[in-house]
């Protein structure tokens, strides 16, 4: 935990040098406990009473699981485990916030899969229309377009089924605190 200096101002415009070095050095401290932080969230996830045949925390360990039995890398896996991360707080825009929590810390390519999921997911949708769909077709230029076809096919839409052999989230948390403790890219 950060010591308990606190700063000297009131407004930022009259904060000195010594109190942003302040700030930096909680700041730094809180970053440190982002893989705990988004442990608890995943297993908040798993208090969900959707609609689904499974929780929420059981739909992204499948997909990571999958991910994970093809032989992706670090980054796809948290892709899986974190894809839905936002689903609670911004229904409408969950990969957009599911991927800027990860993209600090992945590949370009699985922060954009992961911003555009959902675009990609609207495509096994059978109650919308043809052209909803299709949603997905604004991107098929995009140099990722066949990435986020092929995370959806292979191991999101997939992943609601009860039956398949997933693993536990404890499975996975090494690999959430090397990631997440990583140096994070330049925003
Ligand atoms: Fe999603
Ligand atoms: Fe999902």
């Amino acid at each position: 935990m950060s010591e308990n200096k606190t700063v000297s101002f009131t407004a930022m415009k009259n904060g000195t040098v010594e109190d942003y070095k302040i700030i930096a050095a909680n700041d730094d401290e809180t970053a440190k406990e982002l893989p705990d932080k988004l442990i608890g969230h995943l297993k908040e996830m798993a208090k969900d009473d959707g609609a689904y045949k499974i929780s929420r925390l059981d739909h992204v360990l499948q997909c990571a699981t999958r991910a994970h039995r093809d032989g992706a890398d670090a980054d796809w896996i948290i892709a899986g485990l974190f894809h839905d991360i936002g689903d609670v707080l911004a229904p409408y825009t969950h990969g957009q916030v599911a991927a800027e929590i990860i993209r600090p810390f992945v590949k370009e390519e699985v922060a954009w899969v992961v911003r555009n999921h959902g675009s990609f997911q609207m495509f096994y949708n059978k109650s919308l229309s043809e052209e909803a769909r299709n949603t997905r077709d604004k991107f098929k230029d995009h140099k990722f377009y066949q990435l986020a076809v092929d995370f959806c096919e292979k191991w999101d839409q997939n992943s609601f089924d009860p039956n398949y052999k997933t693993e536990t989230l404890d499975f996975f948390i090494p690999l959430i605190r090397e990631v997440f403790t990583r140096i994070p890219f330049s925003q």
